[in-house]
């Protein structure tokens, strides 16, 4: 199986992390605030998904992040990894419920275990849609990960540069957390 889906085998399953950090605005506040979450995550392997000559196997995948013992959690995300091994090419393309969708890509060796993915407003392939608010007020400019994988862990560090109508220049909007395998 690992063959098939490349470098996102390590990712399949359920994960946990209780120590996420979130650098963001908080508009309540008018300041930037760092913020700790946890994230509970699941990755569920699909494949073969053809487009004409093109072979994709992929993790669907559903996450969720609260702050300390909150019920609702302050941020989810739903989307799809991909893997097409006949150009290493990895894809993540996923919907943040602000009415925000990313769809991020980069090259891997098919047994990385550090790869980076990216995506640009206004990109050709891999690129950002906003709602017409956030347009005007974030509008989120890029989107890199860098992931690594462990021994039945894995990480990421995430930069979103938002366009925010509170600062005259790109603002780092951060996220990173380490997660552990709970199935
Ligand atoms: C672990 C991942 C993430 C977490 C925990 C998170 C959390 C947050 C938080 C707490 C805020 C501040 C809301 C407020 O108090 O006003 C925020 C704002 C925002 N986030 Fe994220 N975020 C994450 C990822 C992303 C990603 C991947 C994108 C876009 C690709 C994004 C786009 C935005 C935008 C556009 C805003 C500004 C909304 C506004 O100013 O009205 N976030 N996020």
């Amino acid at each position: 199986m690992a063959d098939d889906w490349g470098p996102l085998g390590a990712l399949a399953g359920d994960w946990e992390g209780t120590g996420g950090l979130d650098r963001a605005y908080r508009h309540s506040e008018e300041k930037v605030i760092e913020t700790p979450y946890l994230e509970k995550l699941s990755l569920k392997p699909f494949g073969p998904v053809d487009n004409g000559s093109q072979s994709l196997y992929g993790l669907d995948y559903k996450s969720a992040m609260w702050r300390g013992d909150e019920t609702n959690p302050f941020h989810t995300e739903v989307g799809y990894w991909l893997w097409d091994a006949a150009t290493g090419e990895v894809m993540r393309g996923f919907v943040v419920p602000r009415g925000i969708t990313v769809l991020a890509g980069g090259v891997a060796a098919p047994d990385a275990v550090s790869f980076t993915l990216s995506a640009k407003q206004g990109g050709a392939q891999y690129t950002i849609g906003e709602n017409k608010y956030l347009a005007v007020n974030a509008s989120t400019l890029s989107y890199d990960v860098l992931i690594t994988v462990e021994a039945d862990t894995w990480s990421y560090a995430e930069t979103t540069m938002l366009q925010m109508k509170e600062f005259p220049e790109p603002f780092p909007h951060t996220d990173h957390n380490t997660l552990h395998r709970v199935g």
